[in-house]
């Protein structure tokens, strides 16, 4: 599976789920997910993301290890995306900032 990873949270530029072929991102206040179930590893997201938050699951940073479980999780109780939207007003601002994964919202 691919996984959405720390650099997404507060960004959430949605470029990625329009590229997916089997819809299986889903929306939190401000981070993304992709449900582990439903991914083909098409690859086609990975080069969408303008912050580099999507990876292979096989490629994931160490320090980015929770997130496999994270997405796993929070795609069960996310709606689906399918469609590109407007990232937040100050989503440039939180780009490669660090440590923001204590910011995501449930
Ligand atoms: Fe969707 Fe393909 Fe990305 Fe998996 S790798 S989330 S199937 S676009
Ligand atoms: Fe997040 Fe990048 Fe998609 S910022 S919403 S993973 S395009």
């Amino acid at each position: 599976t691919f996984v959405v990873t720390e650099n997404c949270i507060k960004c959430k530029y949605t470029d990625c789920v329009e590229v997916c072929p089997v819809d299986c991102f889903h929306e939190g206040p401000n981070f993304l997910v992709i449900d582990p179930e439903e991914c083909i590893d098409c690859t086609l997201c990975e080069p969408e993301c303008p912050v580099e938050a999507i990876y292979p699951e096989d490629d994931l940073p160490a320090d980015q290890q929770e997130f496999l479980e994270l997405n796993a999780e929070l795609s069960l109780q996310w709606p689906v995306i399918t469609e590109m939207k407007a990232a937040p007003d100050d989503a440039k601002q939180w780009e490669d900032v660090p440590d923001k994964r204590k910011l995501l919202e449930r």
